[in-house]
Formats: structure tokens, C-alpha cells, sequence
């Protein structure tokens, strides 16, 4: 870190921060990606659809007079008091994090709220509040985005979507779930009758749904995905999981030959994330019964920032076209923006509600 403290308590222009106007001013449905490591917004913005997005995480500092003066003078800084400590949230806390050298903490693992996080809940509804506009009409849309339950947490997922659904719904909104994998499909496959498999990789995990005419016929998810990457490689060569994750962001290249040990190890549990989302996905397809007749192949679009290495669609499509899948596959391609596919296909569904 070459920055003074000085620097970092100053505003960082090129940060993604909420659109506070589009926020303030309310009034259209809204998608919405609750994401492990992020939460995205989506909404008509004049012509286009315009995202915001905030960092899923926090940070507790030491409450003491001085330093709540110093963070309120901030508008960019997020935070609330609770008890001894103050609680920094969304997209400052990275900068806390390196200032003090400490983790961040998330209010969701795995893709679901986070049980042994006390403030979990309390903080998602703040950051939920800096990108939800108080709806304009009574019974506005808004969709937010769930992952497939993971095999024995079906009863944490009911728990989650409710928590969420009761919270939006208090604010105001008509508020339905949408599968994460689906919500791939209305952002990305459209032109196809929104038909295909959408997969989103991402911070907790991968999730992937196969869809005809929109109607889901299999969704899975496993919970392995960039933290899993970033763990498992900091293990491996002993390096923190957060310097991991920033050498994986700065530039993987999974088509060129690692040069390094770390990236060796960064290209080995790439294969190993890659390997079994499709185990998984060609699992789950041979078992359902009643899969809908086609002759046409499918699509496939991969999303989530988990997919954005240069050479991540090669190695996928590698590893699927290396076993044998179920269903004919006809092509295999990116998202057009991989970070809020999942947001901008939840927005779809909500105008689709109205
Ligand atoms: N350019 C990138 N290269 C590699 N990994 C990335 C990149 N950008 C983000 N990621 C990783 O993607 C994951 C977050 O993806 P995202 O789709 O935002 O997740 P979530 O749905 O869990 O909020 C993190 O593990 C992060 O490290
Ligand atoms: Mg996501």
C-alpha cells in the first residue's frame, strides 16, 4: 500500500458508487443481484438500463467522537454506529480493511445470508437501502436474485429469500425472487426465446439453470467459486486470500502458461471450480426426468466476475466438451457485461411482472 492515510480518507473518483440521483428519484421496477461479494442494482435510467453497485462487505472500527466527525465529513463513506464500534459498509471498506490490515467481514457466505454474523442482516439492509429507492407507486416490481438451493441447505435458502422478500416488501415494493441462473438467461438469451443455460460465477459460488421458453427445468448451484479460488491458492503457497484475490483481478490469463507458482496453483483450482460446476450440471441434467423434447441445441452464456479471466470460456467449454453432456450444446459464450448480467436480467423479469 503506497497511499498516506490521508489519501485514503479522501473520495476515490473512479469507485463505483450508487447512482444517489437515479435512487432519490424512484419510480420503475428494479432488478436487483444479491451477490456474496457484491449487490447490484437495475433500473431505467433515461434510455438505457444503469446499474449501481456496492461491495457486500464491512468493517467494525473503534467508535470514538473524533473519528465519527471525521467519517460523517465523508459523504462517500458508509456507516453506522453499533455500540463501542462503528460500522463502515459497502464500497469504503476495502480501503479500511488495508488501513488496518484487517479482514473484511460479509454478510453473506456461500451465497446465503451468513449465520454466525451477528450484524449480517443489520448491515445488507443499509446497503440494500443506499441502492433501493423508496418506490414511487404502491406495488412497484422489484426481483431480486436467489441462488439454487445447495444440496442440505434448502431450509437456509427459505430463510434467506424470506428475510429478504418480508424486508423489500416493508419498503414498499412488490418483491419476487428470481433464480440467479435464470436471471442470466432474461439479461442474455433473449434473441434465443429465453432458452439455454445461464451459469454466473461468482464470489460464493456458481450457479447454472437450464430454461425453456424461460420455465427453468434445472437449476444447481455449488459453493465453490472466488473465495474458494482465493482460499485454496493462499493455502497453497501461503499468501493472504486478499492478495490473492487482487493478483486474480489485476490480469489472470488462464491461456497463457503460468509463470509462477502462484499462478500455477491460481490456474489448478480454476480447473478444479470449473470441473465441478459441470460434473454437477451434467449430473443433475442425466437424473431429471421429463426434460423437455428439443431438437434444437442450446445456448450456453457464462457471467458472475468469477468468469472474467481472459481464457475462462476456453477452459469451460473445454472441460464440458471433454465428457459427454446430456443435452446438445451449440454454442458457449460470455455475457456482455459479466459483472451486472444477473441485475440487468432481474430488472427484465421485473418489467415482465408489471
Ligand atoms: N477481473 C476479474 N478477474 C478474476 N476474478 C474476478 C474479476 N473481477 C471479479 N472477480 C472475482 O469475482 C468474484 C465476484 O464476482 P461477482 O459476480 O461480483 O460475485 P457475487 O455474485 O458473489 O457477488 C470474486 O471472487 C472476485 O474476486
Ligand atoms: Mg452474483
Amino acid at each position: 500500500m503506497t497511499e498516506t492515510n490521508d489519501q485514503l480518507w479522501k473520495a476515490q473518483p473512479g469507485e463505483p458508487e450508487p447512482l444517489e440521483e437515479l435512487v432519490k428519484t424512484g419510480g420503475h421496477p428494479v432488478g436487483l443481484d444479491v451477490g456474496t461479494s457484491k449487490v447490484v442494482s437495475a433500473r431505467r435510467g433515461g434510455k438505457d438500463v444503469a446499474c449501481a453497485v456496492q461491495l457486500n462487505a464491512f468493517i467494525p472500527v473503534p467508535y470514538s467522537p473524533v473519528t465519527e466527525r471525521t467519517i460523517q465529513q465523508q459523504s462517500e463513506i458508509h456507516h453506522f454506529r453499533d455500540g463501542d464500534n462503528i460500522v463502515i459498509f459497502g464500497s469504503a471498506t476495502e480501503r479500511f480493511a488495508n488501513m488496518f490490515n484487517a479482514e473484511t467481514h460479509r454478510t453473506m457466505a456461500d451465497g446465503l445470508i451468513n449465520p454466525s454474523e451477528k450484524l449480517a442482516w443489520p448491515v445488507l439492509e443499509q446497503i440494500l437501502r443506499t441502492l433501493v429507492p423508496k418506490p414511487r407507486a404502491a406495488n412497484e416490481v422489484l426481483a431480486f436474485s436467489v441462488p439454487a438451493a445447495p444440496p442440505g441447505k434448502e431450509a437456509q435458502l427459505t430463510y434467506h429469500e424470506a428475510t429478504l422478500r418480508k424486508h423489500l416488501q416493508a419498503g414498499g415494493y412488490r418483491a419476487m425472487a428470481i433464480n440467479e441462473g435464470l436471471a442470466v438467461i432474461f439479461s442474455e438469451l433473449e434473441d434465443h426465446n429465453f432458452t439455454g443455460i445461464g451459469v454466473s460465477c461468482g464470489g460464493g459460488m456458481c450457479n447454472a439453470t437450464l430454461a425453456f421458453l424461460s420455465i427453468p427445468s434445472i437449476m444447481v448451484s455449488v459453493p465453490k467459486a472466488g473465495d474458494f479460488i482465493d482460499r485454496a491458492v493462499g493455502e497453497a503457497v501461503g499468501e493472504h486470500a486478499t492478495r490473492v484475490k487482487a493478483i486474480k483481478e489485476e490480469g489472470l490469463d488462464l491461456t497463457r502458461a503460468p509463470r509462477d507458482k502462484l499462478e500455477k496453483a491460481l490456474h489448478i483450482y480454476y480447473e478444479d471450480v470449473v470441473e465441478t460446476l459441470v460434473d454437477t450440471m451434467r449430473r443433475e441434467t442425466s437424473r431429471a426426468e421429463n426434460l423437455p423434447k428439443t431438437d434444437r441445441a442450446l445456448p450456453i452464456v457464462l457471467a458472475g466476475g468469477t468468469a472474467k479471466p481472459r481464457g475462462f470460456r476456453e477452459l469451460f467449454e473445454r472441460t464440458l466438451r471433454g465428457r459427454k453432456f446430456p443435452v446438445e450444446i451449440s454454442e458457449i459464450r460470455m455475457a456482455a457485461d459479466p459483472l451486472t448480467s444477473t441485475a440487468r436480467g432481474a430488472h427484465i423479469a421485473a418489467m415482465f411482472e408489471k
